[in-house]
């Protein structure tokens, strides 16, 4: 896949969002709370996993975490996922959209945009799954103008998630968690929703893998090895 490295253009937008929502990281920081982790699932949205063709570029803001410079295999959503799979036997979950993102920022924002402004439901590949045997859902999500992109709000509507507790694992240029624990707690009123780890897109692989070990050492016990 071609990457097109704007490295310029992200840090000043990175930069930006860092402002606008400092107020909110101030308010939500990882939780210290210690779960019991029996039947875990990680579900996660990841923008390079919907758009349309493969070998379409895709630029730095909106690929943030595959950029050249980065050396990153996966994005860094889908490493926290793995890292989950492979410690905790967590099931995956890619949410993905019926209509996929256009791959240049300019163009899938406005829609991403639109999407938020209008608390719109894009209609997904996949809506429903079957939750009932999970205890803790881990929901990767991406900070798309402060808030949660649409897809993870449709997919939160079509599903019971009443009784689970959702561990929300952030990724962000700047906005850490923004209002994406707000976001879901207003879907998923009978789930208890507490926040995760939160990194940087332009973090490395590596470092995101060793963070999200970590926080499984310090905040659970009982999730099954594999
Ligand atoms: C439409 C759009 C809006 C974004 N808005 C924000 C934002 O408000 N705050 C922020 O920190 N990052 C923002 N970003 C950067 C994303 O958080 C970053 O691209 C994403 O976490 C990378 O996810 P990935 O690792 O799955 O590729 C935005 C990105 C896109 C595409």
């Amino acid at each position: 896949m071609k990457i097109i490295n704007i490295i310029s253009g992200a840090t000043i937008i990175g930069t930006l969002f860092a402002g606008i929502f400092f107020f909110n990281q101030a308010q939500c920081d990882e939780s210290n709370e210690i779960l019991t982790i029996h039947n875990p699932i990680s579900i996660y949205f990841s923008y390079p996993e919907n758009i349309g063709k493969d070998d379409m570029p895709l630029d730095a803001l909106s690929g943030a975490s595959l950029r050249e410079e980065t050396a990153n295999k996966m994005t860094n959503q889908q490493q926290i996922s793995a890292a989950l799979r492979d410690s905790t036997g967590a099931d995956e979950f890619s949410i993905k959209t019926t209509e996929p993102y256009n791959s240049d920022y300019d163009l899938m924002r406005d829609r991403a945009y639109a999407e938020i402004d209008d608390e719109a439901f894009p209609s997904l590949v996949q809506d429903k799954l079957d939750l009932s045997t999970y205890d803790v859902i881990f929901l990767g999500t991406p900070v798309w103008s402060g808030h949660i992109p649409r897809p993870i709000a449709t997919f939160l509507k079509h599903n019971n998630t009443q009784g689970k507790t959702i561990v929300v694992m952030n990724i962000h240029l700047g906005s850490r968690f923004g209002s994406t624990i707000n976001d879901i707690k207003k879907l998923c009123p009978n789930a208890k929703v507490i926040a995760g780890i939160s990194v940087r897109a332009s973090d490395d692989n590596q470092s995101v893998k060793q963070k999200t070990l970590e926080w499984l050492t310090a905040h659970s016990f009982s999730h099954n090895t594999q």
